[in-house]
């Protein structure tokens, strides 16, 4: 006979529409039961959207029904009429910061890859979206942010004793790099980082935003796993090179975000190719590792960004390639990504 374990377990191959992440693990699955061969499912969604909502009741009934033993199966799939803003999405909000939307991490599993390129861009690929915009730089040890968006200037104190972050481009900003003097090294202990990581999401006065994006430091190990548990996040994108992905250290990352259930928004390739002068199409570390990679582990591709001197140059002025020319080629990866994010995570802002 089957039994609750056996159904519960069957459930966990039916994957979260556009998701790596199944509805079990997202704690969509209210009640079950079974008597007789008769099964019995009740799910309850945050979102709306009924092509969700009947995706996952065709999907469920599909692997009851093969369960051996099973005669018959209800899936019963509720929604829970929450507001627009939260509808399209799977995470429960229990963990907002208030008067921020979405908090999403930006990680990568070895350092050197451009994720904090991909980072400073995507946060002005989404103000130029329209988005209201923060931009916490996590990376202690190189904190390159401040320098990629032209910010000189420190946090103040606000009345309210909160530290009001500098912003440059329109992006708000907070950064490790802030509390450094010149270039010392940073010998902090790891709980310091973490109290000073959660001031820097709850003691700062951000304001509204509808999204606040996160540069973890390079890695996937304890520090990376503690942070995304330190920070409230709605999803995590993982930037890649080509050759980096077929290595299989994307895996390392999934696993990472998933660990802490952290919603995968995708994967990014960065430095995909590059094209000479000549318009002849390099591609010095492979091609299409990204891809592949995700679509091996299940999880969406965002897209791939080239190699473009301009895009390196941006960053070392202080003004990212997509504020200073978002029209030209260099741009648009960035700003499709950015789109992507926008409708993935749904937030209804004002353009
Ligand atoms: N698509 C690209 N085209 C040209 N240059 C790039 C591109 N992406 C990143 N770079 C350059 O590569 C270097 C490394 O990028 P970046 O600092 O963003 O990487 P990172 O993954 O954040 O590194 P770290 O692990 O040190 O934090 C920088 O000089 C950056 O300007
Ligand atoms: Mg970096």
């Amino acid at each position: 006979m089957v039994s609750e374990v056996d159904i519960k377990n069957a459930l966990k191959a039916v994957k979260y529409p556009g998701y790596s992440r199944d509805i079990i693990s997202f704690g969509l699955v209210k009640e079950v039961a079974a008597k007789n061969g008769a099964v019995s499912v009740l799910m309850q969604l945050t979102t709306n959207n009924p092509d969700v909502a009947s995706q996952i009741k065709v999907e469920s009934e599909r692997v009851l029904k093969a369960l051996p033993g099973v005669t018959a199966v209800h899936v019963d799939v509720r929604s829970q009429g929450v507001p627009q803003a939260a509808a399209q999405t799977p995470w429960p909000s229990q963990n907002r910061i208030p008067g921020i939307q979405r908090v999403v991490a930006i990680a990568s599993g070895k350092g050197g890859v451009g994720k904090s390129t991909v980072s400073v861009n995507l946060a002005c690929g989404l103000q130029h979206l329209g988005a209201r915009v923060g931009l916490l730089d996590c990376d202690i040890y190189g904190p390159t942010i401040p320098l990629m968006m032209g910010i000189h200037e420190r946090p103040t104190i606000s009345d309210e004793e909160k530290l009001v972050p500098p912003s440059s481009h329109g992006v708000k900003l907070m950064s490790m790099g802030f509390l450094l003097e010149g270039d010392q090294p940073v010998i902090w202990r790891g709980p310091m980082i973490m109290k000073t990581i959660q001031q820097f999401v709850t003691a700062v006065d951000w304001g509204e935003l509808d999204f606040l994006l996160v540069d973890l430091p390079p890695g996937t190990g304890d520090a990376q796993l503690s942070l995304c548990q330190t920070v409230p996040l709605d999803g995590g994108v993982i930037v890649t090179t080509p050759q980096e992905a077929s290595l299989g250290v994307v895996r390392k990352g999934i696993a990472m975000f998933e660990r802490v259930n952290v919603p995968i928004l995708g994967i990014v390739e960065n430095m995909s190719y590059y094209t000479t002068p000549s318009g002849e199409r390099v591609e010095i570390f492979g091609h299409g590792g990204g891809r592949a990679e995700s679509e091996r582990q299940g999880i969406p591709f965002l897209g791939e960004i080239p190699i473009f001197t301009e895009i390196r140059e941006a960053g070392d002025r202080g003004v990212p390639i997509v504020v200073s020319a978002p029209e030209k080629p260099a741009s648009r990866p960035f700003i499709a990504i950015a789109e992507v994010l926008r409708d993935k995570l749904s937030v209804s802002y004002k353009v």
